[in-house]
């Protein structure tokens, strides 16, 4: 069977165009600064970035992994598909005094040069790009030999992971040949795809606590109107308020199964953090 490459090409120009507008809905900075900003600064710690270096952030949204990455004094690079969430970082940046750039890119064919950074991370952003050989070769190319590499990616035990889990029944079928994102919160898989490219793999599990929401209501209610895929789910069920009603239901039981709050809701977010050298 010959594969028309053309097609194949045009399908996931396609592909990409509805994963930026889907990351473009709703509002995704208000997200990371209100519920995961600590998940930037633990994996910029645990990349031990440092003045002087030259840093990528890969599907780096509205800078939550690069902002604090920049204000080590390292020259950053923040790239993104959706280049929409780059005006809410850029007013982070100037609000906390860091200077960086932003660039628009896909994280399967980087706009940059082999071996271009001392340091590429990515904070649960390559996860979602749908290839994921394609991404992980990338991430290697343009890192230095020695280089550091660092991924911060939910588990799909965790809490966003058992999300996706509960939105699938409700969701349009994923494009064929797309990855689920989840397998980057994998240890395994992860290894597999960094392949022997890599040494020095340590692999350890954390949680960012969550507690700003009164009820497991307010949760969804906030998640349904700021978080992209979310709010994707619900348009396609939007001639279907029955539906709609039953996924807000299970997104309410299982954000009431996560929380141990005593009076206001607590949920513990799980994630995969993963740190490696490139091989010299
Ligand atoms: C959950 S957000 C994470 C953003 C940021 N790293 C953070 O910690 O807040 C996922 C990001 O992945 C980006 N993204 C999705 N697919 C991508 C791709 N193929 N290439 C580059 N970025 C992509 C989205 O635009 C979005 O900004």
């Amino acid at each position: 069977m010959t594969i028309d490459t053309k097609d194949v090409s045009g399908a996931d120009v396609a592909l990409k165009a509805k994963h930026r507008a889907m990351w473009a809905l709703g509002d995704y900075p208000a997200v990371a600064a209100d519920l995961i900003s600590e998940l930037g600064t633990t994996l910029v710690a645990a990349c031990a970035v440092r003045n002087g270096e030259r840093v990528l952030d890969i599907a780096a949204g509205s800078g939550n992994a690069a902002i604090p990455a920049a204000l080590t004094g390292a020259s950053v690079v923040a790239c993104d598909l959706t280049p929409e969430l780059f005006e809410a970082g850029r007013a982070q940046a100037a609000q906390r005094g860091a200077d960086l750039e932003w660039v628009q890119g896909d994280a399967e064919a980087l706009p940059f040069t082999d071996g271009e950074f001392d340091t590429v991370l990515s904070c649960v952003g390559i996860m979602f790009a749908p290839h994921h050989q394609a991404s992980a070769d990338e991430l290697l190319r343009v890192c230095r030999p020695g280089g550091t590499i660092g991924l911060l990616s939910w588990t799909p035990e965790g809490f966003v992971g058992q999300m996706f889990s509960a939105m699938k029944p409700y969701a349009p079928p994923p494009a064929p040949g797309a990855q689920a994102p989840l397998l980057w919160g994998s240890e395994d898989h992860v290894r597999t795809l960094l392949g022997d490219q890599v040494t020095d793999l340590t692999a350890r599990r954390g949680t960012v606590t969550v507690d700003r929401f009164r009820s497991a209501e307010e949760w969804r209610d906030y998640w349904k109107a700021n978080y992209g895929p979310t709010i994707a789910v619900y348009r396609s069920l939007s001639d279907d308020p029955e539906r709609a009603a039953s996924l807000d239901r299970d997104l309410v039981e299982l954000a009431g199964l996560h929380d141990h709050g005593a009076g206001t809701t607590v949920m513990d977010w799980e994630y995969l953090l993963l740190t490696a050298r490139k091989r010299d």
